[in-house]
């Protein structure tokens, strides 16, 4: 019979990467698959045990929403001022925000936080929580970035119980809790980091964020392998998820949006590590052409668009006679299955041979995209390696590449030949379909309806006489 007041324990099994629960040690977790992921925990029972709220606990009457029209907020905004962190936040952050800025140790969170955190301490009180690094630390960090002492209040601890403390005396507007994995509390089961601590700590503070309307950003470390409890299991109790990463080594930070309840999540921020912080990255041209305007065979600039934001890319490739009985084919960047299919259509409307040639496909930078408007730059500088055949350099190729050899839509074209224009391009090859809504930008537009088209227009400025090509217009400046 259970005694009032009494307290027992159990012994219980907790994945470290989704906190899923099982009373005997697995090899492999049934829910997130993930091996050797299970770790010990003692789990309090009867009265005296932890709390076990549900993760986001506030609460309302119930009210009609009607009711509510005259309420609406317009969501007031703070800015950073660093321009490429505001645009992932949809222009600034929300009172009772709470973001996850996750990424690899080393990355620039901390620099990163620290410098938003300046700039926001103008207008919001800030308490800026760090479990990992000691006061010193961070007023030396803050003199290397420039950084000057404003509004900002520096703790240094890891015990939750304190920090809750410290935010009731100071009532800040904006907490900073550097990282999520390293602060615990003395109540709850587990040691800093585990699942639970990770797990009950940030809905503990997220409840005091929303109660108080105080902006709370988490900072979580996750390994390469995208493992270590933290930022997976803390994703949907959030309203902002920021991933901090590299695409290629130590070049440049790129900062993306997985999920936000008040703002995009298809922008993507671009940061340069410097002696002084983290540095924007606003013409992000130089970084991922290879030699703009050199004359090569087997490259093709095209326009990508990251959420609103346009970017030029190079598609480069390498097509040679294979030594192998099957040919290989290789994309780099860009996804395999896409280049497979692009190959295909290219086999069958342009009426080349590739069954024993080698094909190598990528993205220069070492970008990753999927933005379907790259085919015809792919195709392109296929075209090129594979006949030996420079394109012209000044010029852009946007579209996508259906399995009929057409070229489909590619939406924000308007956007994306501005974008080109700015970096010196003076021509561009687009879908006929979208060429209505291109805008010019001052660029030479040549409208496209199919790849045949296209491989015909690449042919004719070999020779250098575009008079009288299909489609062919300059649309004024
Ligand atoms: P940091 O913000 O500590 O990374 P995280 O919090 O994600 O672990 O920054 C990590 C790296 O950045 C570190 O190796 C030092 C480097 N760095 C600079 O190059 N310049 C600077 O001005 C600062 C502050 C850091
Ligand atoms: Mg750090």
């Amino acid at each position: 019979m259970k005694q009032p007041g009494s307290r027992r324990s159990r012994l219980q099994y907790r994945c470290q990467e989704c906190g899923y629960s099982a009373p005997k040690p697995l090899g492999q977790c049934p829910e997130c698959s993930a091996w050797n992921s299970m770790a010990e925990e003692v789990q309090e029972l009867g009265p005296a045990a932890a709390p076990s709220r549900s993760l986001a606990e506030f609460s309302s009457a119930p009210t009609p929403l009607g009711d509510l029209a005259g309420e609406v907020e317009t969501t007031a905004r703070s800015a950073t001022g660093i321009g490429e962190f505001d645009r992932l936040l949809g222009g600034g952050v929300v009172c009772g925000q709470v973001v996850l800025l996750a990424g690899p140790p080393g990355i620039g969170k901390s620099t990163l936080m620290l410098q938003a955190a300046a700039a926001l301490s103008s207008g919001l009180k800030t308490l800026y929580v760090s479990g990992e690094e000691s006061l010193r630390q961070i007023a030396g960090r803050a003199r290397r970035l420039g950084v000057g002492g404003g509004g900002i209040v520096l703790l240094s601890e890891t015990n939750l119980g304190r920090i809750l403390d410290a935010i009731e005396s100071l009532k800040p507007g904006l907490v900073v809790l550097d990282s999520v994995q390293t602060v615990h509390h003395p109540e709850w089961p587990g040691t800093a980091g585990s699942v639970t601590q990770v797990r009950e700590c940030a809905a503990e503070l997220l409840r005091t964020a929303k109660s108080r309307g105080a902006v709370v950003f988490l900072l979580g470390h996750v390994t390469k392998e995208g493992s270590l409890a933290g930022p997976k299991l803390l994703e949907h109790i959030v309203d902002t998820v920021l991933y901090f990463d590299t695409e290629r080594h130590d070049l440049l930070r790129v900062l993306r949006a997985s999920k936000n309840r008040f703002g995009p999540t298809d922008e993507i921020g671009l940061f340069e590590m410097g002696e002084k912080g983290l540095r924007e990255v606003a013409q992000a041209a130089d970084l991922f052409l290879e030699e703009a305007g050199a004359r090569t065979c087997g490259r093709a600039i095209s326009v990508s668009l990251e959420g609103s934001r346009p970017i030029l890319v190079e598609a480069q490739s390498l097509v040679v006679t294979t030594h192998y009985p099957l040919p290989r084919r290789t994309a780099t960047g860009f996804d395999l299955n896409r280049v497979l299919m692009l190959l295909a259509a290219m086999e069958k409307h342009l009426r080349i041979r590739l069954e024993d040639k080698d094909v190598f496909v990528s993205l220069a930078g070492g970008l990753k995209m999927s933005d379907p408007s790259l085919d015809l730059a792919a195709c392109m500088a296929v075209l090129s390696s594979e006949r030996d055949l420079a394109l012209p350099a000044d010029t852009v190729f946007i579209g996508e590449v259906g399995l009929l050899g057409e070229i489909g839509r590619a939406p924000s074209l308007a956007g994306r030949l501005r974008e080109a224009s700015k970096a010196g391009f003076k021509r561009a090859l687009v879908p006929k379909r979208s060429s209505g809504s291109a805008g010019a930008a001052g660029l030479d537009v040549i409208a496209v309806g199919s790849i045949q088209e296209a491989a015909g227009w690449v042919a004719g400025s070999k020779k250098s006489t575009m008079k009288g090509e299909p489609g062919r217009r300059t649309l004024p400046g």
